[in-house]
């Protein structure tokens, strides 16, 4: 504590007096061993599971049992410790020196079917809860004494990515034509998958919410009527193998070409079999666990949120016979595992994660043939259709980054005062986190 002499006396009457009205209204308990506040339980989000996505919520601590932690493909020989959820941090010092990312890696192959059962996870019964799993965490960060961030993040031990079927046409028959692909192989699957909702509350009232959604997501205002409920709680609708969350059911284009099916499928109540904790956000990432009345939870861990690595198989490199390419856009049938609810911004400015990386780009390109394709290019033939996407897709992407470089260029020459607003540049930035 800063001594009260090194402050001017109104500043600190000031401090002091603010103390002692927000101490009051502080939303959130301030001992461990609290409760979780009943307003983040009514609130809470309900999870209608795809009616055919085989891939369900999985249990945390199953997922460490059946990996490896690797780096770089290669078991840790050094690392002999059994992992779970109370030590699984201790793999942050492994490889730290070298900047080297440890994976943990599947004991199985994911690539005959069926997959071991353990990838499937488990399904809710009738009244959504999922017995002898927490697929579930719920984080709650107090930003200011009257806002709360209340996290819900959603562990699957697999993603299924989509196959041709989910390609909008006429993208699909650019590689339709692969054997792979009329195979009908998936692409873009990984093993382990987290995603998340996000509830913003100001004097325990919710304010909005923010879906996980691939690179990507998407905020609504409480009360949007985009965002439906039961019994005042939001609906999330998460996607058929992707487990994107969406605000309503039925089909939704994702990174402008590829479609994500939901359906009212399976309900999943996730606060039922979840981890409660409270992060300290002016800490260095400090979690408190919080107890509930739901179950009579004792202590729970902690280790494993503060894991920095990942929680699936490092991508297969080309050379390994498990991983193949489709054609044109470089896509992967398998994709690198996730990192942990740590690293998905959980100090964020708004309902968005304030960081969200640049699209690359393919993506640029991509995304402007699709909304050029159905006014202006629709019946030409494929192979000009594909020059087109190269040629004018990525022509209008690189003058359009040019254009917009140049504007903050000059800009920020002229200062910022005199930008009246600011460029949204994050909106044409993209995340890759699930
Ligand atoms: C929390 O509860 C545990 C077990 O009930 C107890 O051992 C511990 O001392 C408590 N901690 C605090 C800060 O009350
Ligand atoms: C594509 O995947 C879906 C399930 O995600 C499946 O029902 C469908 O049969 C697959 N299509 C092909 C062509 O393999
Ligand atoms: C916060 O923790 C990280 C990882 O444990 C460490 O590298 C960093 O130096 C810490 N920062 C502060 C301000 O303590």
């Amino acid at each position: 504590m800063v001594s009260q002499r090194n402050f001017p006396v109104p500043l600190f009457t000031a401090l002091f007096l603010a103390a002692a009205t927000t101490s009051s209204a502080s939303s959130l308990p301030t001992k461990a061993n609290s409760t979780v506040p009943e307003y983040v339980l009514n609130y809470a989000p309900l999870v209608w599971l795809h009616s055919e996505d085989p891939f369900k919520p999985s249990d945390l601590l199953t997922h460490i049992r059946h990996t490896t932690p690797m780096i770089n493909q290669t078991p840790i020989s050094s690392f002999n410790s059994k992992l779970d959820l109370d030590n699984l941090a201790d793999l942050n010092s492994v490889g730290f020196d070298h900047n080297q990312q440890v994976s943990l890696t599947s004991n199985d192959d994911p690539i005959s079917l069926p997959l071991p059962s353990w990838l499937y996870g488990e399904t809710p019964d009738s009244s959504g809860k999922i017995h002898n799993a927490i697929p579930c965490v719920v984080i709650l960060v107090e930003k200011t004494p009257r806002e709360i961030d209340a996290f819900f993040f959603y562990f699957y031990s697999y993603d299924q990515g989509g196959n041709i079927t989910q390609v909008l046409e006429p993208l699909d028959s650019l590689f339709k034509d692969d054997r792979a692909v009329q195979d009908g192989m998936h692409f873009g699957d990984h093993i382990g998958d987290w995603e998340h909702n996000m509830i913003q509350f100001v004097d325990r009232k919710p304010t909005g919410i923010y879906y996980s959604q691939h690179s990507d997501g998407q905020g609504f205002g409480w009360d949007d009527p985009e965002v439906s409920k039961q019994d005042g709680r939001p609906i999330v609708y998460s996607a058929l193998g992707s487990h994107a969350n969406y605000a309503s059911s039925g089909s939704h284009i994702h990174d402008d070409a590829l479609i994500d099916y939901c359906d009212a499928g399976y309900k999943w109540d996730p606060i039922l079999s979840a981890y409660f904790y409270q992060l300290e956000p002016t800490s260095n990432f400090t979690l408190t666990p919080l107890t509930t009345t739901i179950e009579s939870a004792s202590t729970y861990p902690t280790s494993f949120l503060y894991y920095t690595g990942r929680w699936g198989d490092d991508q297969y490199p080309d050379s390994d016979p498990r991983q193949k390419t489709v054609p044109y856009f470089n896509l992967k049938r398998f994709n690198a595992g996730p990192t942990g609810p740590r690293t998905k911004d959980l100090l964020r400015k708004g309902l968005f994660p304030d960081q969200r990386p640049k699209k690359s780009w393919i993506q640029w390109g991509v995304g402007v043939y699709m909304s050029l394709y159905p006014c202006c290019l629709r019946g030409w033939r494929v192979c000009m259709s594909g020059a087109a996407l190269v040629g004018v897709g990525a022509g209008i992407a690189v003058g359009m980054r040019y254009v917009i470089r140049e504007a903050m260029k000059r800009y920020r020459r002229r200062g910022y005062e005199k930008l009246g607003m600011e460029i949204p540049l994050h909106d044409v930035e993209a995340r890759r986190d699930d």
